[in-house]
């Protein structure tokens, strides 16, 4: 079978208690083929963030499985997983952990094996991407949370992931820095799927949507679908913005002459 064919991410019957006994996930079944972005949506505590970090293995031990590109996500194939799969974390203090911006960003290519010009490359690369070179020797303790979140998402981009995985990437971003990350998104040639509460950005990002709900797949289909589907969307606490129609289609301003 040619690796075209291979989904990005196939998770099959996975079922997952915290040790406290706390059961987050009771079967979910995802397939996300290579090249497609996906939204993961959900009420608070529907286990969205349980099931993204059993996509490195951070988490295991549940039941079911995580097959990232054909590599079951098992303790033998972690560093291969890791190197596939690039988190950006809920919370970017889980993520940023190291006295500069520059040696978080460097931390991941320097593990895989870069050094000397070619990893500053890649570290000016992501990090003039997400609008953050400036702030290279700078602590990440000392940026405001929109910047820590803009440098987490860098330290993602550099390891150049196969799949990319955001949980809540629009939260506490400005405006202008929501936008830009958008494109950047749109702009790589990467699987994506991205855990979000921010419903516009999903239909703007991502074709299709699946929305978990108390640890099973509810629903999954076209994203515009979905979120027209004004009883699914009470059924799962989903709310649109204020005045926001998301059966509109979008307004592009035209190309300047
Ligand atoms: N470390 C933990 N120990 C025990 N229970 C946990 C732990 N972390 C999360 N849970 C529980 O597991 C369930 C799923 O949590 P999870 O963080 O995956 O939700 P979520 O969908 O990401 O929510 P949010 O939208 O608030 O980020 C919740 O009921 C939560 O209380
Ligand atoms: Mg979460």
């Amino acid at each position: 079978m040619s690796l075209s064919f291979v989904p990005s991410l196939d998770v099959r019957g996975l079922a997952y208690a915290y040790p406290d006994g706390h059961q987050a996930l009771f079967g979910v079944d995802l397939t996300v083929e290579r090249g497609e972005r996906v939204a993961l949506l959900g009420p608070n505590g529907a286990g969205k963030t349980t099931l993204v970090l059993h996509l490195n293995g951070i988490l295991s031990g549940g039941v079911g499985t995580v097959t990232v590109a054909g590599l079951p996500v098992e303790k033998a194939n972690l560093a291969r997983i890791r190197r596939k799969v690039g988190i950006v974390f809920q919370d970017p203090d889980d993520q940023l952990f190291m006295p500069t911006v520059r040696e978080d960003v460097a931390f991941g290519p320097a593990a895989a094996g870069l050094r000397g010009p070619e990893l500053e490359a890649v570290v000016v690369k992501a990090l003039t991407r997400v609008g953050m070179a400036e702030y290279a020797d700078r602590p990440p303790h000392h940026l405001s949370f929109g910047q820590r979140r803009r440098v987490a998402v860098a330290t993602v981009l550099a390891m150049e992931p196969e799949i990319l995985v955001l949980d809540e990437p629009s939260s506490n971003l400005d405006p202008a820095s929501r936008r830009e990350l958008a494109d950047i998104l749109r702009s790589l040639d990467v699987t994506v799927l991205m855990v979000t509460h921010d419903l516009p950005y999903a239909l703007e990002l991502c074709p299709r949507s699946v929305v978990l709900s108390e640890g099973v797949i509810a629903a999954d289909g076209p994203t515009g679908d979905l979120l027209a589907d004004e009883e699914l969307m009470r059924r799962h606490r989903l709310e649109l913005p204020f005045g926001f129609d998301p059966t509109a289609r979008p307004t592009r301003k035209p190309a300047p002459h």
